[in-house]
This record gives C-alpha cells, sequence and structure tokens, in this order.
C-alpha cells in the first residue's frame, strides 16, 4: 500500500484571523493572537491550520482581495509574526495551509494600477471593449453581486471583468508572464514553511476563449458554463504542479471547486493526473439555498443523500474534504441543529456525523463550542460585501419584503461565521480588551472556551473526545463507507465504516423528536452490534437502549 499523506488522515481547523485573538489590544484578530492559542490548538487534536487570507489587502472582501502576496496585513502583524507562527505550529505538530487567491487580485494591487495605467501589466486582466451600441462586453453577471461582471474606469475605452466586486479584478491566466508570477509566490511561501494551499476559485482561473455571451438570457444563467471548470484550467493546474507542486511533495494542494460534478472532481483531484489533492464542493452546505440569497427549508434527507453521493461517489476513489461550516457559511449548528432546545446535543451530534465521515475533515473555528449564528439586532451591524449587495439587490432589484430580506440575510449571512471568537465570560468575550471591528454575538457568557473547559460535559470536551476517537481507529481513516439504507424511523440517518472485520455504525436524529430505535433490541444489535456510544452519555444525559433522543447519535460497533 503507497504511504499515505499526512493530510488524508487529518483533521484541519480554519480560522478567519481578523477574529480569533486580538494579541494587541487594537480591536482586531492577529497572528500573534493564534499563536498564543497554539496550545489550545493542540491539545484538541487538530492537525494543520488553514488561515483565511493574511495578505496586505484593503479588505473590500475580507482579504480575499490581496493588494501584496509577499506582505502579511498590517492589521494582522508582520512577517517575523507569520515566520514565528509557521515555527511554533510545527513544534506542536500543526501544519499550516495559507490561502492562495490567484483568480483575481485587489484592484490596489500595483499590477492593477499599473495595468488602469496601460503599463506593462495591462496584460495581467481581462479587458474587452463594450459592444457598438453601447453595451456591456458581454451578458455574464456576477451571481454574488446579481450585477454585470464589467467595469469600465472613467479613463478607460475598456471594461475589465470581475467575477466577484469591482475591486477584485480577474487575472488573466492565459498570460503565461501571469502564470510564472503566481507559480513564485507559492513557492516564497513554500520556503518559507507553510505546508499547502487552499486555492481559492481554482476552478474559475480559466475563461472561455472570445468571453461569448450567455446563449439565452435566462437571468441565473451567470456565464458559469464560460468560466467555471472551462477546460483550460487542467492545462494551467497541470503546469503549476510541474512547476511548483512536484517539488514540494507535501504540499497539500487543496482547490475551493463549486459546481462540480463528482466526474469533475475526480478529474482534478485523481493523483495520476496531477493537478490538486483535495477539492471542496458545496452541494450539501447549498441545499437551502434559494436563488438570489433567499433561505429555503432544510431537509435533513436531502442533505444526507447529497453527502452520501460525495462519500461513495466515483467507486469509492474521490478524497473528499468533508466540512460543514466556513467563513462563507452560517454556523453548523444554527444550519443544521437546533440552537433554542438543543444546542449542545445538535452540536455534537453534527460533529460525529461529520468527523466520522471518510476523507479529510475541516472544522471551523468555533464550531468546537458551539458558536451559533450571530443574531444581531440591527441589520446595519451586518456588514459582508456580500450581506450588503444581496441585501440591496433583493430590496432595489428584485422588490422583495424588507422583513423577509432581513429574515434570511439573518440566517445565511457571512458575517454569521466572523464574528469574534468566545474565549471567556468578560467583555469583548476575551478577544481583545477593546471594543472588536465587528460586534460580538450576545451569547459569549453562555457559549465560551473557558467554562467549557471546566465543564466535563461540554461540547468542547466532546470534541476532544470524538477527534481522539477518530485517530485512535484506523477504520474512520481507511475504512470504506457504506450508507445505511435500512428502514430507519423518520429524522434518522446513518452510515456504516468498515475494516478489518471491525463495523461501527453511526446513527443520528436530526429531529427533535424521540423516537423508538427498535421494539426488540436484539434487532439492532444484530444489525448494528453493541452500542458504545452517545453523545448524551457524554453530555451526562440520558440515554436509552432502545429510544434515540433529540439529536442523539448512537454509536454501534460489531
Ligand atoms: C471564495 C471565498 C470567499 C470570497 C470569494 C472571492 O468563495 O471563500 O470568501 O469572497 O472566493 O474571493
Ligand atoms: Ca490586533
Amino acid at each position: 500500500m503507497t504511504k499515505r499523506k499526512w493530510w488524508q488522515d487529518a483533521i484541519i481547523y480554519e480560522i478567519y484571523p481578523r477574529s480569533y485573538v486580538d494579541s494587541n489590544n487594537d480591536g482586531i484578530g492577529d497572528l500573534m493572537g493564534i499563536v498564543s492559542k497554539l496550545d489550545y490548538l493542540q491539545t484538541l487534536g487538530i492537525n494543520a491550520l488553514w488561515l483565511c487570507p493574511v495578505y496586505e489587502t484593503p479588505n473590500v472582501d475580507s482579504g480575499y482581495d490581496v493588494a501584496d502576496y509577499y506582505k502579511i496585513a498590517k492589521d494582522l502583524g508582520t512577517m517575523k509574526h507569520m515566520e514565528l507562527l509557521i515555527e511554533e505550529a510545527h513544534k506542536r505538530d500543526i501544519k499550516i495551509i495559507m490561502e492562495l487567491v490567484a483568480n483575481h487580485t485587489s484592484n490596489k494591487h500595483y499590477w492593477f494600477i499599473n495595468a488602469l495605467n496601460k503599463g506593462r501589466y495591462r496584460d495581467f486582466y481581462i479587458w474587452k471593449k463594450g459592444k457598438n451600441n453601447g453595451e456591456l462586453p458581454n451578458n455574464w453577471m456576477s451571481s454574488k453581486t446579481g450585477k454585470s461582471v464589467w467595469t469600465k474606469p472613467k479613463t478607460d475605452d475598456e471594461y475589465y471583468l470581475h467575477l466577484y466586486t469591482e475591486a477584485q479584478p480577474d487575472l488573466n491566466w492565459s498570460n503565461r508572464e501571469l502564470r510564472t508570477e503566481i507559480y513564485s509566490i507559492m513557492k516564497f511561501w513554500l520556503n518559507k514553511g507553510v505546508d499547502g494551499f487552499r486555492m481559492d476559485v481554482i476552478n474559475k482561473i480559466a475563461k472561455a476563449e472570445g468571453l461569448p455571451d450567455v446563449p439565452t438570457n435566462t437571468p441565473f444563467l451567470y456565464g458559469e458554463m464560460y468560466f467555471e471548470n472551462y477546460p483550460d484550467v487542467h492545462r494551467y493546474l497541470k503546469e503549476m504542479y510541474e512547476e511548483v507542486l512536484v517539488h514540494y511533495p507535501d504540499c497539500l494542494a487543496m482547490g475551493q471547486t463549486s459546481g462540480v460534478s463528482p466526474e469533475q472532481a475526480y478529474a482534478y483531484t485523481n493523483p495520476s493526473l496531477k493537478e490538486l489533492n483535495l477539492f471542496l464542493q458545496f452541494e450539501h452546505v447549498n441545499i437551502d439555498y434559494g436563488k438570489e440569497g433567499k433561505k429555503l427549508e432544510f431537509l435533513p434527507k436531502e442533505f444526507y443523500d447529497s453527502i452520501m453521493k460525495w462519500q461513495t461517489g466515483i467507486d469509492n476513489k474521490l478524497n473528499n474534504t468533508v466540512f460543514l461550516g466556513s467563513h462563507d457559511l452560517p454556523r453548523t449548528v444554527s444550519h443544521y441543529g437546533n440552537v433554542s432546545d438543543y444546542l449542545k446535543e445538535s452540536a455534537t451530534m453534527l460533529a460525529t456525523f461529520q468527523l466520522l465521515l471518510k476523507g479529510t475533515q475541516v472544522i471551523y473555528y468555533g464550531e468546537e463550542i458551539g458558536m451559533t449564528n450571530v443574531n444581531y439586532v440591527d441589520i446595519n451591524d451586518y456588514i459582508d460585501t456580500r450581506s450588503r449587495s444581496t441585501y440591496d439587490y433583493r430590496i432595489n432589484v428584485c422588490k422583495d419584503k424588507v422583513v423577509d430580506v432581513e429574515q434570511d440575510l439573518r440566517a445565511l449571512a457571512r458575517d454569521n461565521a466572523r464574528y469574534p471568537m468566545q474565549w471567556n465570560n468578560s467583555t469583548f468575550s476575551g478577544f481583545s480588551s477593546v471594543k472588536p471591528w465587528m460586534k460580538n454575538c450576545n451569547n459569549y457568557e453562555q457559549i465560551n472556551v473557558e467554562c467549557q473547559l471546566e465543564d466535563n460535559y461540554s461540547v468542547l470536551k466532546y470534541y476532544k473526545w470524538l477527534i481522539s476517537f477518530k485517530k485512535t481507529n484506523a477504520t474512520f481513516n481507511i475504512g470504506k463507507i457504506f450508507p445505511i439504507n435500512d428502514k430507519l424511523p423518520e429524522g434518522i440517518y446513518g452510515y456504516r465504516r468498515v475494516y478489518n472485520n471491525i463495523n461501527y455504525s453511526i446513527i443520528c436524529n436530526f429531529e427533535a423528536t424521540t423516537v423508538d430505535f427498535a421494539d426488540e433490541t436484539h434487532q439492532v444489535s444484530s444489525l448494528y452490534g453493541v452500542e458504545i456510544d452517545s453523545n448524551y452519555i457524554k453530555l451526562g444525559l440520558v440515554s436509552k437502549l432502545n429510544k434515540i433522543k433529540p439529536y442523539e447519535v448512537k454509536i454501534y460497533k460489531k
């Protein structure tokens, strides 16, 4: 058997640096703050940190608008701090994964400023003249802002392309010089010791030649067919592999690849094709996202079916990356669990459901204590660029009712995932001693690390146990996975992990009702074996052998 790569069995912990810990009390989280929590992270048992962008940036889109790939954002610290973070993390066996935001730069990057002045970097970006009758170059729209992807600077006769905000001009990957620059940036950071990249919207770097119109003017055809998974992307990724990745065999290349099918995901990550190691797909987290940011009902069955489709896809050959939350999503327990009545139960059930699935695991900061959606009272406290543009678009263009738009925003806003980490119950949640750059959530007195460390029945203690349980049972790393298709009561979903005659069954209740699992317990035991654990037992709650309580998860072994 070929040796497994470190990331195959890893649990990656994603950090949004501005909101983790503020070490110098200016209200903004920073790199030294992260350094100060490495011991905490080591005891939690995670293997790697994925840092949302830490590069110099005007912060229009939270650092996903890079102004200088060779500098650390002033708010976050210095290059020395970054080097120290890498060194201190490595001492604790924690790897560091950085963002590679290479589909676009900030409009404040010197390449773009030079391009605006028609200098030598003009062709690093994508320029096109409008159509003869004064129309835009084509009909593509940004699915995120509902606006055209084209902007014409006042001083110009051409428009530039931006799939995201106009402050994020797209780079022209068909330009060999640009590609060489990107590869140099990667080598620079790898030589500093980083262990991998999460490649932001990497499946959008190739655009169709001629930038044609989307054939019909259907409002929801945004042009993805011409810029998402467009065939040239494979040519670029193979080149990146040859020029960079092959020289750093332990480097993790994890691509953000929205809108892929299992076949396309395999085309990116099949090891013999030498492109990426891991892909991030969003089908399961997007099932309750309607058009234009409308919140749809969450249906556990749809969610489960989607997860299982990917877990077993391509004859079980996909290297899945498993995550439920991220900096772009609502908080996991608010999204899929039950915050009002079963916060601990649902947070731990979801954690178990997730972490015992097959693949590389990613957890998002704060999930380990059950942090919830932020629920700001004042709608103006939702400050993320996407929250604001969705809001304006729905009110002004779609003419939706304000109450509906506000309700959906509260449910789905990215702000939900970006507010300060809750370390303790002091003012500003122990994140900083001054008012944070983004308002705290009002539940930090109840939900915080310090109180959960003192409580043996906390979500945090459960995560620690669960992480070590996963790590010490090879079945969860290398075992096969099988969906459980037996006739389970409504709301109950499960799967089996099997390796060397060891057979674990994970049975989860996604609803707030208690159900009879079987009248005759021996039926259950012949199917699943012995019940070895339940989140209820670990949380100090009463669990019954023949019943599954609200949001309970039971683990069986045979
Ligand atoms: C990705 C990031 C998101 C960002 C966008 C543009 O989707 O996850 O946060 O806004 O790319 O870079
Ligand atoms: Ca700071």
